[in-house]
């Protein structure tokens, strides 16, 4: 599908890779791998063609369908707010990216089942030959047969199911798309890669956006998938799990080896065993040699032999086996300096209410967190937790109620959309500057900057020309610049290569002040937190204990509080016969407005159930032509799979059918 040949790109001086060459075929479900900032986001901009190569060239095969999730909602061009697809046959740079989703009002489910303008321009076709009653004709056999092979009919089934996986709850199905926060904006682009036919996907750490539900749906999707994939990811459990070869950048070179992740690890530990091995050999080898001509070189009866093994020595020398540096190259290990203390209570919320609009996110909530905490905040995406954190932070105001900060508290942010703490057209030494205290020498900030690898050069670049795990480092350094004693971090680990995840994890854990984070990497979790708060539907609940005590005590944790309310909750007074009959009235008058309004509702159903009939019938009908038209399904696979269907829609019919009478005794 894509061959790369000589392919080199560099940035000034600095070389992101040189010369490689590569081909990825149909079929491969492909891991990229490397420490942050060796340039995979990078290579997947040359694959897209939206970035020139310094040299070589990417071919991308004739009518070769790419979908494209990029790592984040771009930074700086606020022109593309959700980029999406590139349209077929089109070079690249000038059109990559149908960016319609982020701007227009097109509703989640919409973009999902009529956002493919290859599958739009074949229904109004197949409409307008109905509507000329040629449905008979050739051409309308068809367009039939191209929407079927495009997955048309099961569109709105499929798109439901993936949304679900997801995250998504019926009620965001209709919820237009440009009002949803960035982090669902991304979910609602890989649900529409998901849900077209697309015949390479680039997925640019397609788990960054997902709470921990969806990143497992999506590593069983991605396992049973049958398509072809290039996945970037620093989950090596998730990678694992879903992928047949592996891609590995580093050192400015690439290599692709068939097998998931472990096993490429697998193959690297042994290569290294047996280098390392066969490297011992030779030193032995090589000393028993030198001994032997340290003690003959002066007897002349031996001189042949004594020339004959230095030539050996020689020769060893020059093939001499060396063991390669361990390539990765990530933050190591780093420490928060000391803080002053704070006071025990370090912040607490007083019976605070917060509303979005109509929606209530939480109301009455107290909550405390005291000196040396370490708690997580647990719970189902948009439940609130980064509302909750941004409230602690002082960065969300609220509607009611009272926050108070302790003694000597002083607060640092960590934002999930880390506009809100980087300028991005800074340098990256002026943005560690702008966090640092008068005092603070630009040597001193050099060295906390050299630590999180932005060394020389590197602390001159732009902060909008950073990787996702150089700007993710590079809040890090500022944090540690100004060390805070109270830390709030929104998915610090996002973005972060492994090697750097376990220095962030060490660090915490030597960190003296309190911390309140959110994550969705249960190895950082459980290293981390001592204490869980599970947030869900407004309310939070403390679970004293790690991570794994959490796990263990959901399910059967009763909360106290509300035991006590639901006992104390007030009953409404009700009495007096005129008072009675007036309710009686209002009943009765209720009543017959619900009446019509279930009748409504049962005759929507039904329709909705005669539509969904009338594209099971055509649907049955197109697969019933495919199958009939000996120059498509020689393959065996697929006709089975289409006999099931069909066998399948005639079952789903008669239940449609039995559906509609039942309904239609209900209505009154
Ligand atoms: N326009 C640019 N000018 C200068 N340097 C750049 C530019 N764009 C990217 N870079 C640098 O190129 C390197 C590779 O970036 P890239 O985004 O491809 O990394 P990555 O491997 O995807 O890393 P991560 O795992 O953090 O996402 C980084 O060091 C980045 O700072
Ligand atoms: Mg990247």
């Amino acid at each position: 599908m894509i061959n790369i040949t000589n392919l080199s790109k560099n940035y000034g001086a600095k070389v992101l890779f040189e010369n490689i060459s590569l081909n990825i075929n149909q079929g491969e479900k492909i891991g990229l791998i490397g420490p942050n900032g060796t340039g995979k986001s990078t290579l997947f901009s040359l694959i897209l063609q939206e970035i020139e190569s310094s040299k070589g060239e990417v071919r991308v095969n004739k009518g070769v369908h790419i979908g494209y999730l990029p790592q984040e909602l771009s930074f700086f061009r606020s022109d593309i707010k959700v980029p999406g697809e590139i349209p077929p046959g089109t070079p690249a740079a000038d059109s990559v990216r149908g960016g319609e989703a982020g701007k227009s009002e097109r509703t989640v489910l919409m973009e999902l089942t009529e956002g493919d303008e290859r599958i739009m321009r074949l229904n109004k076709e197949k409409e307008a030959l109905e509507s000329k009653n040629e449905a008979g004709s050739k051409r309308y056999g068809e367009v039939l047969h191209e929407l079927e092979t495009l997955g048309f009919f099961e569109l709105e089934h499929k798109a439901e199911k993936i949304l679900s996986g997801l995250g998504f709850k019926e009620r965001d199905f209709n919820r237009p798309i440009s009002q949803m926060s960035g982090g669902w904006q991304m979910r609602a682009l890989l649900a529409k890669l998901l849900t077209y036919h697309y015949d390479l996907l680039l997925l640019d750490e397609p788990t960054n956006y997902l709470d921990l539900n969806a990143a497992l749906w999506l590593k069983d999707y991605l396992g049973a998938f049958r398509g072809t994939f290039i996945m970037i990811s620093h989950d090596r459990a998730f990678l694992t799990d879903v992928t047949n070869y592996t891609l590995i950048l580093e050192n400015g070179s690439i290599f692709k080896v068939q097998g998931n992740y472990e096993h490429y690890e697998e193959i690297k530990a042994q290569k290294r065993t047996h280098l390392a091995k066969q490297s011992k050999e030779q030193d032995k080898k090589m000393q028993q040699l030198e001994k032997f001509v340290a003690r003959f070189h002066a007897q002349p009866n031996k001189a042949a032999s004594v020339r004959a093994k230095r030539r050996v020595l020689e020769k060893m020398g020059e093939d001499k086996i060396v063991l390669p540096p361990d390539p990765r190259q990530s933050i190591h290990n780093f420490v928060f300096p000391q803080t002053r203390r704070s006071g025990h209570r370090v912040i607490s919320l007083e019976k605070i209410s917060k509303s979005y609009g109509d929606i209530k996110v939480y109301e009455d909530l107290d909550f405390e967190i005291v000196q040396g905490e370490k708690a997580v905040l647990a719970g189902e995406n948009g439940a609130g937790k980064s509302t909750l954190l941004k409230i602690l932070a002082g960065i969300t105001g609220i509607d009611s109620g009272n926050r108070i900060i302790g003694h000597n508290v002083d607060a640092g942010y960590f934002s999930q959309t880390r506009t809100d703490v980087l300028n991005i057209e800074n340098t990256v030494l002026q943005e560690a500057y702008s966090a640092a205290p008068g005092y603070m020498t630009e040597e001193s900030i050099r060295t906390i900057l050299g630590a999180f690898l932005f060394s020389g050069d590197d602390a001159e670049k732009k902060v909008k020309v950073l990787s996702g795990g150089e700007k993710s480092r590079l809040i890090l350094a500022k944090l540690l610049i100004n060390p805070p004693n109270f830390l709030l971090l929104d998915e610090p680990t996002t973005h972060l290569d492994v090697d750097a995840v376990d220095a962030l994890a060490r660090a915490l854990n030597n960190y003296e002040g309190s911390v309140v984070f959110i994550s969705h990497d249960i190895y950082f979790v459980s290293s981390v937190a001592n204490n869980v708060f599970e947030v869900k539907s407004g309310r939070v609940r403390k679970f004293p204990g790690t991570f794994d005590y959490y796990l263990e005590k959901r399910d059967t944790f009763v909360d106290t509080e509300e035991v006590k309310k639901s006992k104390t909750a007030p009953h409404k007074p009700v009495d007096e016969a005129r008072e009675k009959a007036k309710v009686e009235e209002h009943l009765r008058k209720a009543e017959e407005k619900k009446r019509k309004a279930d009748n409504s509702l049962i005759r929507d159903k039904i329709n909705k159930l005669l539509k969904k009939k009338k594209e099971l019938e055509l649907e049955s009908y197109a697969k019933a032509r495919a199958l009939s038209n000996p120059h498509f399904y020689r393959d065996e696979d697929t006709a089975k799979q289409y006999g099931r269907r069909m066998k399948e829609i005639e079952k789903l019919n008669l239940e449609i059918d039995s559906q509609i009478k039942a309904l239609e005794n209900q209505i009154i």
